[in-house]
């Protein structure tokens, strides 16, 4: 297939024709990546089933794990969902366009391919001017997960999806670093208190804020920093949200995360890396200062993929503090990235 890349870095007369062309593409059940506030996103027609398949073989997707319908207008809520919840117009009202992602019961017409074959839908609006103009000018709600190969770092620059997708889709839209670096939180409001299925830069204190109601974190995210077991020793619980039982992230080189004292994980990293090195071990490191959550977030899946290109072998990572809500929702990311492999350094 060949791909059309364009570069959009603000919205002048030009971009808005490339903008137009390019939702006229997604109207014809083609697929355009392009640029959000958190990580790059892969579109298509979230109503046209046939469309948002094409995703799933673009990316080497499993099929069973839903993609997030995005919106310019709230009013576009009504084609996906039938519920109308005070509680997510007051989200809406306070969050969007934010890195908020909602799970509320589906309409029939949203096809299965979109949603996984749940009864659900996850909707947000997107932060990005950008994004919003493509999807306001396609006239339909986007579906679309992270622009990458599934497995891989999701994109924070444009040459990352230009890297992963290029020959793929019909469309690449480039455009600046993504403010947020890692994706949206996840909030399940299908039931009676809301649920965090993903971890993301808004924190259960500022939903629990405006919602004046207890917002907690599916189990199975906790239950994998307190202790990476279950309670009888082998897996954790599954955590509900479908994406979080993949392996995700994974840079090519082994990545082994160093838990405990900030100081003492740094001196032990560095001992570790001279040790390997010795042995002709190509070591890469991924060491944030302490307590910079935001600037962790922002850089992280963009180290990953600068270390794979480097070609290391081994990723040596220091942990962040995981009470922190964005630390956790970082940690939760280089967990998966490093399969889990913790050392804890004393
Ligand atoms: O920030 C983001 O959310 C980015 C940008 C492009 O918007 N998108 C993104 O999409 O991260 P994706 O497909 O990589 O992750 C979507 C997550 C997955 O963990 C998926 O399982 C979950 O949302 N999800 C989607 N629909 C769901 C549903 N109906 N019920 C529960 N979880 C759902
Ligand atoms: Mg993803």
């Amino acid at each position: 297939m060949k791909t059309k890349v364009v570069e959009i870095m603000e919205i002048d007369h030009k971009a808005e024709e490339e903008l137009k062309e390019a939702a006229g593409v997604l109207q014809k059940g083609g697929l355009v990546a392009f640029p959000t506030e958190t990580v790059y996103g892969l579109g298509a027609d979230a109503l046209n089933g046939d469309a948002v398949k094409k995703i799933y073989l673009a990316k080497g997707r499993p099929s069973d794990n839903p993609i997030i319908a995005h919106i310019a207008d709230v009013s576009i809520l009504e084609s996906l969902t039938p519920a109308k919840l005070q509680d997510v117009e007051i989200l809406a009202e306070n969050f969007w366009p934010g890195p908020l992602t909602v799970v509320l019961p589906k309409r029939p017409q949203v096809p299965d391919a979109t949603t996984g074959g749940l009864s659900t839908v996850a909707v947000r609006m997107p932060d990005n001017p950008i994004a919003l103009e493509l999807i306001r000018q396609s006239g339909r709600p986007i579906a679309a997960p992270s622009a990458n190969i599934s497995g891989r770092p999701s994109p924070t620059k444009g040459d990352h999806v230009v890297q992963d997708l290029m020959g793929r889709v019909d469309v690449i839209i480039k455009s600046g670093d993504c403010r947020v670096g890692i994706e949206s939180t996840v909030l399940d409001m299908t039931g009676p208190v809301p649920v965090i299925l993903r971890p993301g830069i808004l924190t259960p204190e500022q939903l629990s804020g405006v919602l004046q109601k207890e917002v907690v974190f599916d189990p199975g995210i906790l239950s994998r920093f307190e202790n990476e077991q279950g309670p009888d020793g082998g897996e954790p619980p599954g955590p509900k949200s479908p994406g979080m039982k993949y392996t995700h992230y994974a840079p090519k080189a082994e990545m082994l995360i160093l838990r405990g004292e900030p100081a003492e994980v740094k001196r032990e990293i560095e001992r570790l890396r001279s040790e390997k090195e010795q042995a002709g071990v190509r070591v890469g490191t991924v060491l944030f200062e302490d307590k910079a959550f935001e600037k962790a977030a922002h850089d992280f899946f963009s180290m990953l993929r600068e270390l794979d290109d480097q070609g290391v072998d081994l990723i040596l990572a220091g942990a962040l503090n995981d009470r922190d809500s964005l630390g956790l929702a970082v940690m939760n990311r280089m967990l998966k990235a490093a399969g889990h492999k913790v050392i804890d350094v004393r």
